[in-house]
């Protein structure tokens, strides 16, 4: 077999182990039950969408539709988001490591405002490194949070990753649906530092599938070889 045809035929293999992953579905039969979740099945545009340095929403100004407050707090996030979060936050206090939300929804005059703080207290290029500018923060599509646990002193500061909550966070947040979307040593990919408690919500089966795949971007998630697999096997269920 020439390297060409074995190099297509180890993507194929890739891909169809990827899209085995999206459709697995636990204790059941893939054809006969359909365990996606709301937005899984009904919004995966939206649940789905690249926003990056490069890649803005659209339309800039985008609010969510379904923004809900979370617990009593002044957080909003999307309805499907609320209840995954609430599951995670319970495994998490079980497991010792319990969790609160520092940061949820954010309009875009919000987001405005964010970055307006950092680049007048830090300047340009740090504000660029920490904070997106309007149009271009998942904070905006109502699917991320920041996190933070309860022993202190590692609020918003990279430290969080080494702490009891935020190893919690890295080991089993995929297991609900979210992924970390500033991994470290992925500043020259997305143009952001490390953020151990930024959560974007993808839902369960592409962030578990992405686990298993070993794919930390969300970019390389959806591009590439598996991105054809992965809308085959998420959009061709026809449920
Ligand atoms: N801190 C992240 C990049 C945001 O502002 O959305
Ligand atoms: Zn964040």
């Amino acid at each position: 077999m020439s390297r060409d045809r074995h190099a297509r035929r180890a993507r194929a293999l890739l891909a169809a182990a990827w899209a085995a992953a999206l459709l697995a579905v636990p204790g059941g039969d893939a054809a006969v039950a359909d365990h996606r979740t709301e937005l899984e099945r009904a919004d995966l545009q939206r649940l789905t969408v690249l926003v990056t340095k490069e890649q803005p929403l659209r339309p800039p100004e985008y609010e969510p539709p379904d923004l809900v407050g979370w617990r009593d707090e002044p957080y909003q996030v999307r309805a499907e988001v609320s209840t995954q979060l609430e599951r995670l936050f319970t495994a998490a206090e079980r497991d010792g490591a319990p969790l609160r939300v520092v940061s949820g929804y954010r309009s875009f005059q919000t987001q405005a405002e964010v970055f307006d703080y950092w680049r007048r207290r830090h300047g340009e290029e740090v504000a660029e490194r920490r904070s997106a500018r309007p149009g271009h923060s998942e904070h905006q599509t109502g699917l991320a949070v920041d996190v933070d646990g309860s022993s202190g002193g590692c609020y918003l500061r990279q430290c969080f990753g080494d702490t009891e909550a935020g190893r919690w966070v890295a080991r089993h947040a995929h297991r609900f649906g979210f992924v970390l979307s500033y991994p470290p040593d992925t500043l020259e990919r997305t143009g952001y530092a490390y953020e151990p408690w930024h959560l974007r919500y993808v839902g369960p089966r592409l962030a578990g599938a992405m686990r298993e795949q070993d794919i930390a971007l969300l970019e390389d998630a959806l591009r590439g070889p598996f991105g054809s697999a992965l809308w085959g096997a998420l959009l061709g269920r026809g449920h």
